[in-house]
């Protein structure tokens, strides 16, 4: 599929499949989210660009590879979004964080906003934009949409779960935004959830109904 990539590494494939039982504990799901993102973000950072810096080795100079350009920006559509974040911001501490508050109305299936705080200079980095789970897509292309109101113009969309009807409507909402995904699942029920998935993300972080 043109502008999705998936991550099956081993490791993320295994650990996706441990959150997706229904038995697996909130202290399990937390935890097996955390180490997942740790995965994806090497993925999704993959082609950076690197400059050079001059350094001395305690064994003499040597022009060695650092990143280029501006501090990365991890945005992530709360609540769930947030699982997802620490483990990013681990392997990649100097970061910015922007928070995009937005719930999907269970009815309408469309997304409610009730907070956004980003940083100021979104124009001149690159913003990834974090969250389990792609369904309608609804509150992903609301969240891009925002974030590029807000200056925005390189962005990356990384989740964990994609259904195909997300998929389709998130690239023609976003053409220019690719989509990294630890697997495209079969198709979302009628009630807007992914099949076979792994149920509310939101929920299963943090042991709420
Ligand atoms: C979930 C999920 C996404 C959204 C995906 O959030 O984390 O943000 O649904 O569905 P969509 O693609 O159909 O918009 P939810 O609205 O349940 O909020 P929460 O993260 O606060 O639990
Ligand atoms: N949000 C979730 O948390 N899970 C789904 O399957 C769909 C939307």
């Amino acid at each position: 599929m043109s502008g999705v990539t998936v991550i099956d590494h081993p490791l993320v494939q295994h650990k996706l499949t441990l959150m997706r039982k229904k038995e697996t504990s909130t202290a399990s799901f937390r935890r097996l989210l955390k180490e997942i993102s740790t995965l994806l973000t090497y993925e999704v950072t993959r082609d950076l660009d690197l400059t050079v810096l001059d350094i001395e080795t305690p064994l003499g100079p040597m022009q060695a590879p650092i990143l280029e350009g501006k501090k990365l920006v991890f945005a992530s559509i709360l609540r769930a979004g947030n699982g997802l974040l620490e483990g990013m911001l681990d392997l990649v501490p100097a970061a910015r964080v922007a928070h995009v508050g937005m719930y999907r109305d269970h009815e309408t299936l469309q997304p409610v906003e009730y907070y956004f705080k980003a940083p100021e200079d979104l124009a001149s980095r690159l913003v990834i934009v974090v969250d389990p789970m792609l369904a309608t897509a609804n509150s992903s292309v609301a969240a891009v949409t925002k974030l590029k109101e807000r200056g925005a113009r390189q962005i990356r969309f990384l989740c964990l779960l994609a259904a195909p009807e997300g998929i389709e409507r998130f690239r023609a909402g976003h053409p220019d935004v690719p989509i990294f995904t630890a697997s495209i699942d079969e198709r979302l029920n009628e009630k807007g959830y992914i099949l076979p998935g792994l149920g509310d993300a939101g929920d299963r972080m943090y042991g709420t109904k």
